[in-house]
């Protein structure tokens, strides 16, 4: 695991769209691993940026991380509405080359297996970008998830669903359940990278990279992996030794 530490956002975004930049390049098709929340917008902001500059991502799949159960893809705050409106837009990816998780399918359980079979299917991430919640969650997998998990319905943590309040006015407006990525499915992807600012993440990052591998903090599971990257600014890693 690496850990790189950063001094401002914009650096943040620029060292993760490089890193976006030579995972794809030469590939015909290939895949991004999305996330939503506030952690990935400095990579979509310089990402965009390198747009409109010349770089062309039409090529490029998009498979995201998680979805809200029962809120209507239409609702601003919905994954599918945040995804295209922050990603596939600015990005100039193709609306069609881009998938959310089916939050509102009659069968979550078999949607969901349809989902990680899409990914199978793409040929598998290329580079993952990753938020981390407070509590150490990655995609919405929460503390207790199994490493080996796989895209399913889970149960938010009601300290997420305060975190969130931001983007839905109050704590009991987040919808109580997620479609997410398994941790497996997601440590399937070629490349990890993980940014995280701000010292109310501290703690999770501290337990992810230097605490024991525990399911208690989810993310620890990327110290498994062979290409995850943490981009952190100083109030973020403050819990490092
Ligand atoms: C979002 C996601 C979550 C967030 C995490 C951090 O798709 O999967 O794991 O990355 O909750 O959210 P922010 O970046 O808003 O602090």
């Amino acid at each position: 695991m690496e850990v790189v530490i950063i001094r401002s956002a914009a650096e943040a975004g620029r060292i993760a769209a490089d890193r976006v930049e030579a995972a794809i390049a030469g590939r015909p098709r290939p895949v991004l691993g999305l996330a939503t929340g506030s952690s990935p917008l400095p990579v979509y902001r310089e990402l965009a940026d390198r747009v409109r500059c010349g770089l062309d991502l039409s090529h490029a799949r998009g498979f995201a991380l998680d979805e809200y159960v029962g809120l209507s893809y239409e609702h601003a705050e919905s994954y599918h509405s945040v995804v295209h409106r922050e990603v596939t837009i600015p990005l100039g990816l193709d609306p069609d080359a881009v998938e959310v998780p089916p939050g509102m399918a009659q069968d979550l359980a078999a949607a969901a297996r349809r989902y990680d079979d899409a990914i199978v299917g793409a040929g598998g991430v290329d580079i993952q970008l990753l938020g981390i919640g407070s509590d150490g969650h990655i995609g919405f997998n929460e503390p207790t998830s199994s490493f080996t998990s796989r895209t399913r319905v889970k149960r938010l943590a009601e300290r997420t669903r305060a975190d969130n309040a931001r983007f839905f006015g109050a704590p009991e407006d987040v919808p109580t359940h997620c479609v997410t990525q398994g941790l497996g499915t997601i440590s399937e992807a070629r490349e990890v990278v993980l940014l995280a600012f701000g010292a109310g993440k501290a703690d999770a990052v501290a337990a992810a990279v230097e605490g024991p591998l525990a399911s208690i903090c989810p993310a620890s599971v990327l110290q498994l992996h062979e290409r995850a990257t943490f981009i952190l600014d100083e109030e973020a890693a403050q819990g490092l030794r």
